[in-house]
């Protein structure tokens, strides 16, 4: 009797703490630097040897460089996850650096995996993100030079320049590899393209409508 009620606590216990999981896997060891040519196939990468870490598996460098924003959005993002640092795998973290040209913006995206804390380096920016409860709510703010914000994790959400300057964040992750899903380019430029009735039914619009913000992307 005894072991079933412990084991029916462990049950409960682990599905709990599945439950409260809130970012990447909590590490079981000091550190797990990606090794990117091993064969074995886990939830991120296989460990290097120890023996063979350097310091540059846990250093980028670049990130005061501007990113070009000379694109239709006027923005570039420099992504600093485990594909830069190896030594971010397992941990749970990564960072970003954004340039947005005036007026430019980062469009309306989303990070499956990862929560996002932006602070303004230069410039000011418009930000917002969209809540599922209450449904399709717009929380939104401008921000100014060392102003924070926080994105919560998988809510669609964006960044505007609203001045006559570039400006420039920074961004933490709460993943080592967040993913980003940018609106428009997934629905509208999609590989093989999703049905042009198929997204006018679902925008409202007719479909040359619909082959024309295609073509876009
Ligand atoms: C920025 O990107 C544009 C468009 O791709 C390109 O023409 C230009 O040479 C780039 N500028 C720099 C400094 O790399
Ligand atoms: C949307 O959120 C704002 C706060 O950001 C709140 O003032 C407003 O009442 C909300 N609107 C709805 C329809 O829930």
């Amino acid at each position: 009797m005894a072991s079933r009620f412990v084991s029916s606590v462990l049950v409960v216990l682990v599905a709990t703490c599945s439950i409260a999981l809130a970012s990447d896997p909590s590490p079981l060891q000091d550190f797990c630097v990606a090794d990117r040519t091993a064969p074995a196939l886990v939830n991120g990468f296989a460990c290097k040897d120890s023996s063979l870490v350097q310091a540059d598996d846990f250093f980028f460098s670049g990130l005061h460089l501007p990113g070009n924003t000379s694109n239709p959005v006027g923005s570039k993002v420099t992504p600093v996850t485990v594909a830069q640092i190896p030594g971010l795998n397992t941990l749970g973290i990564s960072l970003a650096r954004i340039d947005l040209a005036p007026w430019g913006v980062n469009p309306p995206h989303t990070h499956p995996r990862a929560t996002e804390i932006l602070t303004v380096i230069e410039g000011s920016l418009e930000v917002g993100f969209v809540t599922s409860n209450p449904e399709n709510n717009l929380t939104r703010k401008v921000l100014q030079k060392g102003d924070v914000f926080v994105f919560p994790k998988g809510l669609v959400h964006f960044q505007r320049n609203v001045g006559y300057v570039n400006a420039v964040a920074i961004v933490g992750l709460s993943s080592q590899n967040p993913g980003v899903i940018t609106i428009a380019n997934a629905v509208f430029g999609s590989k093989p393209a999703i049905a042009n009735d198929l997204l006018a039914k679902s925008f409202q619009v007719d479909t040359k409508t619909v082959d024309w913000i295609q073509s876009k992307f």
